[in-house]
């Protein structure tokens, strides 16, 4: 976590108590969720597992707090909800863990939308995509994220969440929020 920022004031003033009551806010790491992943454990278990992605977010929450970091999570099966999420996390995010699940594979306006909001992200597939069809093969993020993690099941989120604080910490990250 980075230190907070000093507040100069006279001692005994206004300022300098804010200085001293003022918490440090914790980097925010945002988690996306792609179409068809609010179906997770009922979804082709035996691909994706019985984990549901509701366990996953809690889960995700949990590490962050025990990280020191303020996850928030979003899931969309709409590609411009995707795409309006990621704008509002520009300059307020250090980070972003996405699965862009069957978006992945086709979708130029998010790879733009991270690019554009200048997050260091992390891309995520619970299934190894290598092993299996090969419309799977090709992602259009590979190229502009940090790192993938990909054939942990939903044990990869909770890497990813510990390579962003990682990330954040040698300052790959992008803007302080
Ligand atoms: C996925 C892999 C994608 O090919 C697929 O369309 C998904 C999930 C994964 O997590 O393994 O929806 O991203």
């Amino acid at each position: 976590m980075p230190p907070a920022m000093a507040i100069r004031g006279k001692p005994g003033t206004a300022t300098e108590s804010k200085a001293r009551s003022a918490p440090a806010a914790l980097a925010t790491v945002l988690v996306i969720h792609g179409p068809n992943l609010n179906l997770l454990g009922l979804r082709e278990p035996e691909i994706y597992g019985r984990t549901r992605l509701g366990d996953i977010d809690r889960a995700l929450k949990e590490l962050g707090r025990d990280l020191g970091l303020k996850v928030e999570t979003f899931q969309s099966n709409s590609e411009g909800a995707i795409v309006d999420r990621i704008q509002r996390a520009r300059g307020r995010a250090r980070a972003l863990v996405i699965n862009p699940g069957a978006y992945t594979h086709t979708s130029v306006a998010i790879r733009d939308a991270i690019t554009a909001c200048e997050l260091a992200t992390i891309e995520v597939h619970l299934s190894n995509v290598y092993a299996r069809e090969l419309f799977r093969h090709h992602s259009t993020i590979a190229g502009i994220v940090v790192g993938r993690i990909m054939g942990f099941g939903a044990e990869g989120y909770l890497l990813a969440l510990r390579a962003a604080k990682r990330m954040i910490e040698t300052k790959q990250g992008a803007a302080d929020a």
